[in-house]
């Protein structure tokens, strides 16, 4: 086997385009102003920020004044509950399902040693929402937060039923994944927050967007300036602003051509893996999830090294994750996959493809080949 290094991780995050790499330029070289000087730098800063804000609005579905640029998804979905159970005093409730990404669940957690009340939505044995657990928490002054689709699973969650289950409470989604591998309306969603990041869809690291629905009484988390009408203070990084538009315009425009391709994809994964490994067990459905994650473990997990399998993929050249967090210096199993009834054993052993319309069939057969050699020694 002929060593070779292909990323199946595009989840974790993705490469910058080159055409997102070539429209940033510009705004990083000789167009460097202040979008918040009055000099004709800062004029035609601002100007780039505005005509961002607005195709993406119209994009999302929604109106330019509904959006802030944020740092990323964390930011976003930090803002949005810290902003809610203090600067707008808006909800002294916050509920998340148990699959949340941790820039969810750990500011909640973060909350309940302050005093809030939070809770935590179970998830059936793929990781959705039950829409009856959800019209528990159908009141006033409660945050509820269910993300769009999964970054370890890729299963989607049903955002309108979750949104009809409790039409009382504020609905916060986090949609960092599927942001240009689905389509989204938002408006359509009824959704009050939605959390957006760049760097998933082939834009640049560090930038990403908060929806805010127009007339939520929302105060600013981060002070300063008076930058994004005062909710959002800091000067823009009007490079990376410019680089996620157009990411997000190419992504779309591109989105049912890379969305069958990446459907061949993982039928063609799935089929390999349900050929060649014995005991595989997948814990992404082929209906309901985003084509672009597949997610994997084993039914004898008990004897194997979750560990050492992402180690010897990576030794062959295979980059994949398991969705294992470090804390406190020891891996931690995956919280989605232990939400979902896996055993720690399996949600150790667990494997997630990520992939891009850009991956080819023989990369994933390389992969599978990996996995099979990485495997062989542990089996026996
Ligand atoms: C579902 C989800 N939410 C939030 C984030 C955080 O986004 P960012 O890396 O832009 O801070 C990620 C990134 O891994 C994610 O997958």
């Amino acid at each position: 086997m002929t060593p070779r290094a292909i990323y199946l991780d595009y989840s974790a995050t993705t490469p910058l385009d080159p055409e997102v790499l070539e429209a940033m330029l510009p705004w990083l070289r000789e167009h460097f102003g202040n979008a918040s000087s009055l000099h004709a730098w800062g004029r035609r800063a601002r100007v780039a920020i505005e005509e961002a804000r607005e195709e993406l609005a119209s994009l999302l579905g929604v109106h330019p004044a509904e959006l802030i640029f944020t740092s990323g998804g964390t930011e976003a979905n930090n803002t949005v509950l810290h902003s809610c159970c203090f600067h707008s005093q808006l909800v002294d409730t916050v509920v998340y399902s148990a699959v949340e990404h941790h820039s969810v669940i750990h500011p909640a957690q973060a909350l309940a040693e302050r005093g809030f009340q939070t809770a935590t939505l179970p998830v059936d044995h793929w990781g959705r929402v039950r829409c009856e657990d959800v019209a528990v928490w159908n009141r006033p002054r409660t945050l509820i937060c269910v993300m769009h689709s999964n970054n370890e699973t890729g299963i989607l969650q049903p955002i309108e039923a979750v949104r009809r289950s409790a039409p009382e409470a504020l609905l916060h989604m986090d949609a960092v994944q599927s942001l240009g591998k689905v389509p989204l309306n938002l408006a359509q969603l009824g959704v009050d927050f939605a959390s957006f990041s760049a760097h998933k869809l082939y834009g640049p690291k560090g930038i990403g967007a908060l929806f805010i629905r127009r007339g939520i009484p929302f105060k600013a988390y981060q002070y300063g300036g008076s930058q994004e009408r005062n909710r959002r203070a800091g000067t823009e990084p009007v490079a990376l602003i410019v680089g996620f538009q157009v990411a997000v315009r190419k992504a779309l425009r591109e989105l049912e051509h890379r969305t069958q391709r990446v459907q061949q994809l993982n039928h063609f994964l799935r089929q390999l893996l349900q050929e060649r490994i014995p005991g595989v067990l997948f814990n992404t459905p082929q209906e309901e999830a985003l084509p672009y994650i597949l997610n994997i473990t084993f039914a004898d997990a008990h004897t194997l090294d979750g560990d050492a399998l992402i180690l010897g993929m990576d030794l062959h050249g295979v980059a994949v994750s398991n969705g294992a967090a470090c804390s406190a210096g020891s891996m931690q199993p995956s919280h989605v996959l232990l939400a979902m009834g896996r055993s720690l054993a399996q949600a150790r052993a667990a494997i997630r493809f990520s992939l891009s319309h850009d991956t080819t069939e023989e990369e994933l057969l390389y992969a599978v080949q990996v996995l099979e050699k990485v495997l062989a020694p542990m089996r026996d």
